[in-house]
């Protein structure tokens, strides 16, 4: 990078240049979010994880706690969920926001926000989400699309298969199979 870093200025980072966050050492950290309501976590979105995290010196994957009132498991339990089936990712994050994404962007230097894009169905409200993003604080949003064992794939779906009876165990990882059998054998 050219000079000091855009943080270092008091600038808003811009993605090109990489700076998003600092090291100790005075080096850039590459840093995206990966926002989601995951309730609970599926394969489709370990798989978005995995890759995101491949690509980025730094994922954070929160959830968004505004509207866990209505969803099946707690704000702390989709936590502990995406923290135990990502323990094996050293470069990702786990935690949780309120209100805007974007403040929650801007107050851990993320410049970008990573997006997994199902199908064109996903993409109108995707493109409308993304574009309020960059109109509020620049930040970037970046779609990666989405495995295509788990396109059909969406946490509501898996939700309502598994009270049904219907066997999840091959779309989320197991220890949230478990999780959604404890959950839903309760009487
Ligand atoms: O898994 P979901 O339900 O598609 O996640 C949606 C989420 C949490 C990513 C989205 O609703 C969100 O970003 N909410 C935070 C509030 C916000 O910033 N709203 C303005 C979006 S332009």
């Amino acid at each position: 990078m050219r000079g000091g870093s855009a943080v270092t200025e008091g600038r808003v980072p811009v993605f090109g240049e990489t700076a998003v966050g600092e090291t100790a050492a005075g080096g850039t950290v590459r840093r995206v979010v990966y926002p989601g309501s995951f309730d609970p976590v599926t394969n489709g979105h370990l798989d978005i994880i995995v890759r995101a995290a491949r690509l980025h010196d730094e994922v954070f994957v929160v959830v968004g706690a505004n509207l866990a009132k209505e969803g099946l498991f707690s704000v702390d339990e989709r936590l502990a969920m995406l923290r135990e089936v990502t323990r094996g990712q050293p470069n990702v994050r786990v935690d949780k926001f309120r209100g805007l994404l974007v403040e929650f962007c801007k107050a851990h230097h993320i410049s970008a926000i990573v997006k997994g894009l199902r199908a064109v169905s996903d993409f109108e409200y995707e493109m409308e989400m993304a574009q309020m993003n960059y109109r509020l604080e620049e930040i970037e949003t970046l779609f990666m699309t989405a495995n295509p064992l788990y396109s059909f794939l969406r946490s509501s779906l898996v939700k309502e298969i598994a009270r049904y009876g219907g066997d999840v165990s091959s779309l989320v990882p197991e220890p949230v199979f478990k999780q959604l059998q404890e959950r839903l054998a309760a009487p």
